[in-house]
């Protein structure tokens, strides 16, 4: 049987090195806090400085440890230089979240190219670039590692109006999660996906276009979620105990299905 220091250690991130886009803010800053809360140094990687510096100092002046790289999830030089400078800078990540995400709206019958292109590029080509590096660095120091997707429960029917491209490009990322959990596992990498309900973030309330009516507007059975209902799954994923989890998926969503 376990003692309880053990148990303890199963869920303990003391000594890890966590990478989470898009931590300055919202989802990701609950993400962010939890980690740091289980012991990790957190490294934000984020395309907002400012906001990235304002989270940073929040954790240290709580007395954890965190820092920040600055990164464009569009530009593939970009986050090959970030991922470099979290290794230089912070040591070998143990833990990468993919959490940063676009969420403007565009309607089917209305929509462009541009605005497929931009989302999917931010929201599906920038986590695999990210899992490519930051699993190249996990694989090459032989201890395992733990990548956590972020999704939508869009994919499990929580859309409005609006999100045919945000919502392919987070099908994309849960494709991705499962074909990259098979490839890493003999890195002892899991790979698994987080699917939130609606959160009231600062780039869900901004995110352009049409009026959002649709399933989603319901309030799930427990109701509304906050950033570290999110995060706690996450963390769970992120674990020494979930090492022999990989390619699972969570909503996070307050019930949503049943209702
Ligand atoms: N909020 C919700 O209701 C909800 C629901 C389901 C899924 N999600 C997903 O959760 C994740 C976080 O959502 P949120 O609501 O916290 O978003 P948010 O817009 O509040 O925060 C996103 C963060 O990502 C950063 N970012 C944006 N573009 C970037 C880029 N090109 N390079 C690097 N960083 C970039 C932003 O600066 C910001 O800090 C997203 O993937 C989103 O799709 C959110």
């Amino acid at each position: 049987m376990q003692t309880g220091s053990a148990v303890a250690g199963m869920f303990s991130l003391e000594g890890r090195i966590a990478v989470v886009t898009g931590g300055a803010t919202g989802i990701g800053a609950g993400i962010t806090t939890v980690l740091a809360e289980a012991g990790a140094t957190v490294v934000i990687a984020d395309i907002d400085e400012a906001s990235a510096r304002r989270q940073v100092a929040l954790l240290t002046g709580a007395g954890h440890s965190a820092g920040a790289v600055q990164v464009d999830l569009a530009d593939e030089a970009s986050i090959v230089r970030a991922c470099e400078e979290v290794v230089d800078t912070f040591g070998d990540p143990w833990i990468l979240v993919n959490n940063a995400g676009l969420q403007d709206r565009e309607l089917l019958l209305e929509s462009t190219a541009s605005q497929w292109d931009r989302m999917n590029a931010v929201n599906a080509r920038g986590p695999f670039l990210m899992t490519r590096e930051i699993a190249r660095v996990m694989a090459a120091a032989g201890e395992g590692g733990r990548i956590v997707n972020i999704a939508s429960a869009a994919l499990v029917g929580s859309v409005v109006r609006g999100l045919v491209a945000y919502t392919a490009s987070k099908g994309a990322v849960l494709g991705m999660s499962q074909a990259s959990a098979f490839e890493l596992a003999e890195h002892k990498i899991t790979v698994n996906t987080v699917l939130p309900g609606g959160v009231a973030t600062p780039g869900a309330i901004a995110a352009t276009g049409p009026v959002p009516e649709g399933p989603a507007r319901r309030t799930p059975p427990l109701g509304r979620c906050e950033p570290r209902d999110i995060a706690a799954a996450v963390c769970f994923f992120a674990t020494p105990a979930a090492r022999y989890i990989t390619n699972q998926v969570i909503a996070v969503d307050g019930g949503f299905t049943v209702s």
